[in-house]
């Protein structure tokens, strides 16, 4: 998939931000994935007042990714109660590099980046497969 629709993928992700649970923060957000499959998998944030148990939106979006049948994420728009893009926090990147890898993007305010810019010399499976000889 060479060309990816950043309009579509960040209406989408304007929607699902809508039904974010955010009553602490008060700062819903929503995430849009394109899958390589051509699908579109979505989540928002989901807090809970024990506050560390929150899910971030990039969270639902993975179980959504998962939950609908798997594939690799090829971009991904998150944004914001203003509709404007944001970068994943630590955790996400961590999530989102398992599913995406070095080459997925990520819209953000400076135009796509890539996971590999975003975390550079990320952890993953393949560091796990090389020390247990699978590699
Ligand atoms: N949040 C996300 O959903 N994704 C991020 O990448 C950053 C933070 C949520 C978590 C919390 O509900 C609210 O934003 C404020 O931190």
């Amino acid at each position: 998939m060479s060309t990816v629709d950043w309009p579509t993928l960040t209406a989408a992700a304007v929607q699902v931000m809508h039904r974010a649970y955010a009553p602490y923060s008060k700062y819903p957000v929503g995430a849009a994935g394109l899958v390589d499959d051509g699908r579109i998998v979505v989540g928002c944030n989901v807090e809970n007042a024990s506050y560390g148990v929150t899910l971030c939106a990039e969270c639902g979006m993975i179980s959504d990714l998962v939950a609908t049948g798997g594939g690799r994420l090829v971009a991904m728009s998150c944004v914001d109660a203003n509709e404007n893009p944001l970068l994943p926090c630590g955790r996400c990147r961590q999530l989102l590099w398992e599913h995406g890898g070095p080459a997925m993007l990520v819209n953000s305010k400076y135009g796509p980046m890539s996971m590999a810019v975003l975390m550079p010399h990320g952890f993953g499976l393949s560091d796990m497969e090389a020390v247990r000889g699978e590699l």
